[in-house]
Parts: structure tokens; sequence; C-alpha cells
């Protein structure tokens, strides 16, 4: 199989994990019945160690011209499990827009605009030979999302949305890359074991069994910059939509829910965790409670998803499909084009996957 070229906006903690994950997975043939850590070891032939990143972009002046073995481990919190060789790609300078709130401006150590110029992120692309485009700018990012959306489509580029910016979702910019043949996913990435993929689990329990849920909550806490980022609720408002309605769409009614990130705590570095509560009543109408505490590595969680993803798109490339791709959205993603049960989707992406599907 050929190499899968692959552009990141953003190498931060999600990006460390992808990157030291395809390192970690490069010995794997794909013949192997269950890899621990990968959902699927071959996807229609491609496996981790055929993506290669070609370009990278990031903001932050400790990033930038190092190469990204290095910048991976720079300023950057989550755990290392995996040592990467160089690999000849350097950070290059993105355009800066929206990606840093002013309450973060030192945490992302950003250059300044009089000082540096931001390359031009289409040229840029064309250069790298990039086929894909991950972005993983900060939450709340929303013009530097669509701007590396724009930049995708004009390098004829697919792009991944990493983050709660409504772009897969959104008809007219899916439109757009359809014209122009080239595939879209997204929006906001549903992590392999995350508090969404849980939530949305507990509450399908519930409704396959006849438990009506009367109400429940998700609290989120977590000590990187992505929690330091959202601790400015004006940043946050797409994330507790993407979020919200992630687990409000399974039901047939409406449940009062509080579903977010919750509280920043520093010490905690990459490491999230997240309480579930949920009440609902059980037959005779009795009440019942479930109180879950979940504990993960963040940025791992989202890169065992992601390399589903990038493999997906790349078979939609070499079929010459683009477009929404509806199919690895809905499995992958927690504020997808169409939302329907993980089963489902599951289903859906097998059938993507054997070309049973187009999208
Ligand atoms: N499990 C998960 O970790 C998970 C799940 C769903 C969504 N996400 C989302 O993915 C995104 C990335 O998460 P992360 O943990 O890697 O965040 P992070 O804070 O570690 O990394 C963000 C990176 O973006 C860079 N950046 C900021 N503005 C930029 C710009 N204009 N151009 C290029 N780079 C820019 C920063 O310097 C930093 O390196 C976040 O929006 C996060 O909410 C993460």
């Amino acid at each position: 199989m050929g190499k899968i070229k692959v552009a990141i906006a953003g190498l931060g903690n999600c990006a460390s994990a992808l990157i030291q994950g395809i390192e970690f997975y490069k010995n794997i043939t794909g013949s192997e019945k269950m890899v621990p850590g990968l959902m699927n070891p071959s996807i229609g032939g491609y496996l981790p160690k055929d993506i290669e990143i070609v370009a990278a972009f990031d903001v932050n002046r400790n990033k930038i011209g190092k190469d990204i073995s290095e910048a991976i481990f720079t300023d950057n919190c989550t755990v290392k499990f995996a040592d990467v060789p160089k690999k000849g790609v350097k950070v290059v300078p993105g355009p800066i827009l929206d990606g840093v709130a002013p309450h973060m401006v030192k945490s992302f150590n950003c250059y300044d605009e009089k000082e540096m110029k931001p390359v031009n992120v289409v040229d840029y692309l064309k250069e790298s030979g990039a086929e894909i485009l991950i972005n993983y700018l900060p939450v709340g990012s929303a013009q530097g999302s669509r701007a590396y959306a724009k930049a995708a489509l004009e390098a004829g580029c697919g792009f991944i949305n990493a983050i709660p910016e409504f772009i897969a979702s959104d008809k007219g910019i899916g439109d757009e890359f359809e014209k122009k043949n080239l595939p879209i996913a997204g929006d906001d990435v549903k992590s392999q074991l995350g508090a969404t993929i849980l939530h949305r689990a507990i509450v399908d329990l519930c409704v396959n069994r006849g438990v009506q849920i009367l109400e429940t909550y998700q609290l989120n806490v977590g000590g990187d910059t992505d929690f330091e980022n959202m601790t400015v609720e004006e940043r946050l408002k797409t994330k507790r939509i993407s979020k919200t309605t992630a687990v409000t769409s399974i039901p047939q009614y409406e449940i009062p829910t509080k579903i977010g990130p919750s509280d920043y705590i520093p010490f905690l570095k990459n490491r999230k965790i997240c309480y579930i509560w949920l009440k609902g009543l059980l037959w005779g109408q009795v009440p019942a409670t479930i109180d879950v505490k979940l504990s993960v590595e963040d940025a791992p969680d989202s890169a065992g998803v992601i390399v589903d993803v990038i493999r997906c798109m790349k078979l939609a490339l070499d079929r010459g499909i683009g477009g929404r791709l509806i199919s690895i959205s809905a499995y992958s993603f927690k504020h997808p084009p169409v939302f329907v049960p993980d089963s489902v989707a599951k289903t859906w992406v097998q059938e993507f996957i054997e070309g049973k599907r187009e999208r």
C-alpha cells in the first residue's frame, strides 16, 4: 500500500499521541486478530505505519522550526509511550487568527506577528504533497478552523475536523468539498473510551431497557492547555452543544442535562477525569441512579479514533469519493452530519470499508 500523507494544524497533545502511536504500532502486519489499543489493525489494507506526517503548522515559538519528533514533546504534557526518530519535517508558523485567546498567549508561547510571518498554508500544503489536513486547533477557533478548511479545499486536501467547530456538519461547507471531490469528516472527536461514548452507552442502555431517564449530568476536569483554554465560557459554546447533543440525540424525549468541561486542575496535566450521573425510572416508576467515574489520558484516547478516520479518508480518496463521509463521521465524532446509534455507525463503517456503502 502507498503512504497516506497527512498535514496537521496544531501540534499539541492530540498530535503528539497520534505521531507516537504511528511509531508504537509500526511492526503490526494487519493479520493480527487483536492489537491492544487499536480498533482496526488494518483498514482496507492500510496500517497505522502507512501514515506519514508531511507538514505541521503551529504558533508556539518553542515548537516552530523544530523537527516534529522533538516538537511533540515541547510544551505538551501528554504521556510519552514511544520514542519518535527524526522525521525531517519541521513545524512552520501558521496564521494565528483566533487560535490563541488572550488568556492563552503565554501558555501557547504564541509568536509575535511583528517578528514572524505565517507561511502561506495553501502553498505549503501543495509543496508538502499532503492529501489530508487535520484540524487540532484549540476550542473556540472559529475563524482559524474555517481558514484551514478553506486552505485544504484550495490545496486539494481532504479535511478532518477534530474540534467542536461545526464544519463537516455544515451542509454548505460539505457541498463545497463535494464540488471539488474532496472528502471531509468531523466534527469534534468522540474518543475511543471517552466521556461521550461512555455516556451514550449508558443512555442507550436505559432507552433499550425501558428506563425513563429523568436527568443526567457529565462533569469533566483536566489540567492541560485544552482545559485551560476552556476556562473562558465564551470559547465553549460549540463544545457544550457538541458534547450535549451527542448524548441527548439518543432518546426520543427531552432530558434535563448539564454536560461540558467543568474545571481546570493544572496538576492533572493530560489526565481527564469525568463524572457521569444519571437518574431514571424503572418498573413501577421506582427510581434508580447511576454514578460513574472515568479517568483517562485524554490525547491517546483521541488518537485511537483519528488513526481510523485518516485511513477511511484515504480509502475515499483512492475511490475518488468527495463530500461528507457520513459513516466514519457518525462513528468517530460527537457532532457528525448524521447522528445514529453507535452500533449502527459501526456497521456503516464496516460497509464503507468493504466498499458496500459510498460514504
Ligand atoms: N480526547 C481529546 O483530547 C479530544 C477530544 C475531542 C476534541 N479534542 C480537541 O482537539 C483539539 C486539540 O486538542 P489538544 O489536546 O491537542 O490541544 P492542545 O492545547 O494540546 O494543542 C493545541 C495546539 O494548537 C496550537 N495552535 C493554536 N492556534 C493555532 C493556529 N492558529 N494555527 C496552528 N496551531 C495553533 C497550539 O499552539 C497548540 O500546540 C482541541 O480543540 C480539543 O478540544 C480533543
